[in-house]
């Protein structure tokens, strides 16, 4: 049975999951607007991936007697200066929800509720996961500036490299 302190905390994240789908949807469509169909595809799944984390959280909260609740969403902001301004922001936002995640799993090691701290562990190994994939995404495109090459050569690539990590 969670806490009303935990149940509270996990609806907080359940609100954090649902506004990391809206801001990536609109990063997809800023992308999708300039032509870079790469990096729109790759925000798209990105977008996908956090309705995942928030369904999960959803039903773990009902499973544990809780009630899910869904908070407002604020919009996100709608347009970015470049294709590596764009990347930088989403490493920020997964950095920020790294932390929520280690409030959340200090919450659940205060109150003993090892069942939740084990679901939690989950949740530690993917922004682990999401915040390598961004720093290596954010190397890749300095490395395609150093050379000289355009956003068009960056869009490429990391369409690319999203075909390879979704056959996987
Ligand atoms: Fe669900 Fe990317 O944090």
């Amino acid at each position: 049975m969670l806490s009303e302190n935990l149940t509270g905390k996990l609806n907080k994240q359940i609100n954090h999951e649902s506004t990391s789908v809206v801001l990536y949807l609109q990063m997809s469509a800023w992308c999708a607007s300039k032509g870079y169909d790469g990096c729109a595809e790759f925000f798209r799944l990105q977008a996908d991936e956090e309705k995942q984390h928030m369904e999960k959280l959803f039903g773990y909260v009902l499973e544990t007697g809780g009630l899910p609740m869904l908070g407002a969403i604020a919009a996100p902001p709608s347009s970015w200066a470049s294709l590596r301004d764009i990347f930088q922001a989403t490493l920020e936002h997964e950095q920020t929800v790294s932390k929520e995640i280690s409030v959340l799993v200090e919450t659940a090691l205060d109150e003993k509720d090892f069942s939740t701290f084990n679901f939690l562990q989950w949740y530690v190994s993917e922004q682990h996961e999401e915040e390598h994939q961004l720093h290596s995404l954010l190397d890749r495109v300095d490395m395609i500036t150093a050379e000289g090459h355009g956003n068009f050569t960056i869009d490429r690539e990391i369409s690319r490299l999203t075909q390879t990590n979704h056959r996987q």
